[in-house]
């Protein structure tokens, strides 16, 4: 800390300003009575080299791990990045905060790089990725783990399966614990066990000043509620305790079909029935997509849908009889262990889906059952577009039935995740290799379709899932109606964020 104060008030003369015009952080010390507004790159390497653990690397843009560590999934409106540096160590967190902020450099935790939204492209400043942070260890008792902040999915799910337990995770391999998890976190335990969020038991945080504490139902339980469900907005988590449960069935059954859009009025006939209205609890769990596949069908877009099922395929097989009678034109199945259910049901590592790269124009709804006139006429939209511009043909609609009983038996005032009462979760990503021209029809598209699924259920408001939305929606889609959520949150802000440090993920507050 000494060297870090010598260095603040000797600030040497630079050229190139990466400060942000925006507010000072404190300063206790009274020492820092002006901000380095002409610091670079480069001395801000050589600095906070000194201060890292020896696990820690900071990379600039000639470094070529800046390259690999600075891609993303999400190519439209990127946060630009100036620097990268790889903690080695959880404290290292801490210490990159307050120098940022004794030097007014903007800072952004990032972990796999998925972030959808294009409040990341107001971003300019230093990455501070937690991606070496990996280590999870399983508590005495086994009822939780402890997982350190750039955890992901696909890992977490070996692990633990390994040693005989599941927990709650996001349904892809490629996308880390907390991206999800601190939004919610949706994936194919939430039936059985919640949100990621909801088995949550303990967060260790670095607050916006640099300060590291422990967030749990005791310890600043105002922010344990805010950190589930808006925690993008409030802290950099370098580890969190999370409920760990037996693993159950030692394998589950999946079977993916592929329909021709001539099904499509039948088929979701029969998943409005599968998915029993609003209380699947039958551990059955279904997602489904509409895109191009010309092996299958040259002229329309297809329609395919995955069913897995945590148990033996004798359990359930009765259940698809309807399906495999509606006339497929290609069928998958099989009994696997749960860590191989991600790769079969094109959620892998190596799937085109979590490819990274190109833009994703998304938008999100959710609802309570499918509106099969709905379906049919967002369809017949995608097929209309397609049409119109070919470079955006590479559009796919996601819509996901994961069940929703272990989401909608929690306490909806508990945790700032606002929206247990949506059981289907939809999104269209609208994809195609950057090309500003193609940018507004890309927008325009995303935003029909979102519109057209909430026409689709007059009776309620449009949501808006943190992590599925382009981040351009109401706040209240986002946070939620019930006016005392933004009011909590903002409050919160004030206490945890005064100078709203966290604001490149769907932040609280906009007008900066
Ligand atoms: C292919 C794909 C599949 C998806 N599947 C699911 C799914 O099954 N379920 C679901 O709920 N969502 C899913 N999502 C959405 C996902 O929740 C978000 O995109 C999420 O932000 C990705 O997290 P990340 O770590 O991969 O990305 P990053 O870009 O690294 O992280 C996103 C943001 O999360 C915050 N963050 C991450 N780690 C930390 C940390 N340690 N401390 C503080 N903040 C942190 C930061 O603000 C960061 O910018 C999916 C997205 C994609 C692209
Ligand atoms: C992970 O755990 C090992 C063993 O306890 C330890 O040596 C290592 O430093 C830890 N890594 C991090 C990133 O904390
Ligand atoms: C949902 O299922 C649970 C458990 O089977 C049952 O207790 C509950 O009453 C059901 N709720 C509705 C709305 O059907
Ligand atoms: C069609 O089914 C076969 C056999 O089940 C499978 O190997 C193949 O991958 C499927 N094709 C597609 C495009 O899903
Ligand atoms: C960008 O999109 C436009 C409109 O579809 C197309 O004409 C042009 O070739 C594209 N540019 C590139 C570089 O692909
Ligand atoms: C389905 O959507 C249409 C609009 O597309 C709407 O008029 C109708 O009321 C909806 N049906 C239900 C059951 O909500
Ligand atoms: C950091 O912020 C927290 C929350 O606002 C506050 O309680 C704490 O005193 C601050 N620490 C320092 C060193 O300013």
């Amino acid at each position: 800390m000494v060297h870090l104060k010598f260095l603040t008030v000797c600030g040497l003369a630079a050229l190139s300003s990466l400060a942000a015009a925006l507010p000072r952080p404190s300063c206790p010390d009274r020492l820092c009575m002006q901000t380095r507004a002409y610091i670079t790159m480069h001395q801000v390497q050589k600095e906070l080299g000194h201060l890292l653990s020896p696990g820690s690397h900071i990379y600039s843009p000639d470094d070529q791990a800046f390259q690999e560590l600075t891609l993303r999934y999400q190519a439209f409106m990127p946060p630009r990045i100036q620097l990268v540096v790889q903690v080695g160590k959880e404290e290292d967190v801490s210490t990159v905060i307050s120098y940022a902020d004794r030097n007014s450099v903007e800072f952004y935790v990032v972990n796999r790089g998925h972030g959808l939204p294009v409040s990341q492209g107001t971003f300019n400043g230093i990455q501070i990725d937690v991606g070496l942070l990996r280590n999870i260890t399983i508590g005495k008792d086994g009822t939780y783990g402890l997982f350190q902040g750039g955890t992901f999915d696909q890992q977490v799910i070996d692990y633990l399966w390994e040693r005989g337990y599941v927990t709650t995770t996001g349904s892809c391999a490629c996308v880390g614990m907390l991206g999800p998890g601190l939004g919610g976190g949706h994936g194919r335990l939430q039936n059985k066990y919640g949100l990621i969020s909801d088995n949550m038991l303990k967060i260790n945080a670095v607050l916006a000043n640099g300060t590291a504490i422990t967030v749990s139902a005791d310890s600043h339980p105002d922010l344990f509620w805010a950190m589930q469900g808006a925690g993008h907005n409030f802290a950099a988590v370098t580890s969190f305790e999370l409920k760990i449960y037996p693993r159950g069935p030692d394998t589950w059954y999946y079977k993916t079909y592929i329909f021709t859009e001539d099904k499509l009025e039948k088929l979701f006939e029969l998943l409005n029935v599968v998915d029993e209205g609003k209380n699947q609890t039958s551990h059955m769990l279904n997602f489904g997509s509409y895109f191009w596949n010309p092996a299958f069908d040259a002229n329309k877009p297809v329609i395919q849908w995955d069913f897995t099922y945590i148990g033996p395929q004798s359990n359930v097989e009765a259940r698809l009889v309807p399906f495999n009678n509606l006339g497929p034109v290609n069928v998958t199945d099989g009994n696997i262990p749960y860590p191989e259910i991600l790769a079969a049901t094109g959620t892998g590592l190596d799937d085109p889906l979590c490819a990274p790269g190109i833009n994703h124009v998304v938008g999100t709804a959710g609802t309570q059952l499918c509106n099969i006139t709905t379906q049919r006429q967002i369809f017949d939209h995608f097929v209309e577009k397609s049409a119109a511009y070919p470079g955006l043909a590479g559009t796919f609609l996601v819509m996901e039935s994961y069940g929703v009983h272990g989401v909608v038996t929690k306490d909806p005032a508990s945790s700032a995740f606002p929206m247990r009462d949506d059981y289907l979760l939809f999104q269209v990503s609208v994809n195609y290799a950057s090309n500003s021209s193609l940018d507004a029809a890309a927008v325009q598209w995303a935003r029909e379709t979102v519109d057209m699924w909430n026409q689709g259920q007059p009776t309620r408001r449009p949501t808006t899932y943190v992590n599925y939305g382009l981040g351009d929606e109401s706040l209240e889609s986002i946070y939620g109606y019930e006016p005392w959520r933004m009011e909590k949150l903002l409050r919160l802000k004030k206490t945890y964020d005064p100078y709203n440090k966290f604001r490149y993920y769907v932040p609280l507050i906009r007008d900066v």
